[in-house]
């Protein structure tokens, strides 16, 4: 069996890359960060939510939307979700402004690169 060992080999390497893809921005503070973290940011980072100004009702739709898509959710936990999601993320919330360090630093380093 030469599987077994290069499913090991391949875990690892994924593993030993986690922290590189470290979301730039994060989740809000809540009961159900923890939750989030870990069902929505394992295929995008947190900015494609965080961008988000939906209702309940959509915001019901997108989750499971994603469940279908493959987000593992509890089902305890998905009114709680559904909640945190329309409390931080709603119609009534002022327009998502991205934080630009992200980008300013990688073209800090690209400008260095030219230089
Ligand atoms: C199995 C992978 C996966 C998981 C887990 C996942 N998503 Fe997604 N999500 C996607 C994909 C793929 C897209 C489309 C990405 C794109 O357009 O770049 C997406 C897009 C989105 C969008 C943008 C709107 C849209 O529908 O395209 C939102 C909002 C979103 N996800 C929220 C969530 C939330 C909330 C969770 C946790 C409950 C979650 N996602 C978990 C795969 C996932």
């Amino acid at each position: 069996m030469l599987f077994a060992p290069l499913l090991a080999l391949a875990a690892s390497v994924v593993f030993a890359q986690k922290p590189a893809v470290k979301p730039t921005e994060d989740l809000p503070l809540g009961a159900m960060q923890a939750k989030a973290n870990t069902a929505c940011l394992e295929c995008h980072e947190a900015r494609i939510i965080l961008q988000q100004r939906l209702s309940k009702a959509a915001w019901t739709k997108e989750v499971d939307k994603m469940i279908k898509w493959g987000a593992v959710v509890d089902a305890s936990d998905h009114d709680a979700l559904v909640d945190y999601l329309s409390t931080n993320f709603n119609p009534d919330q002022p327009a998502y402004s991205p934080s630009r360090t992200a980008n300013e630093e990688s073209s800090k380093r690209v400008n260095a690169v030219r230089k």
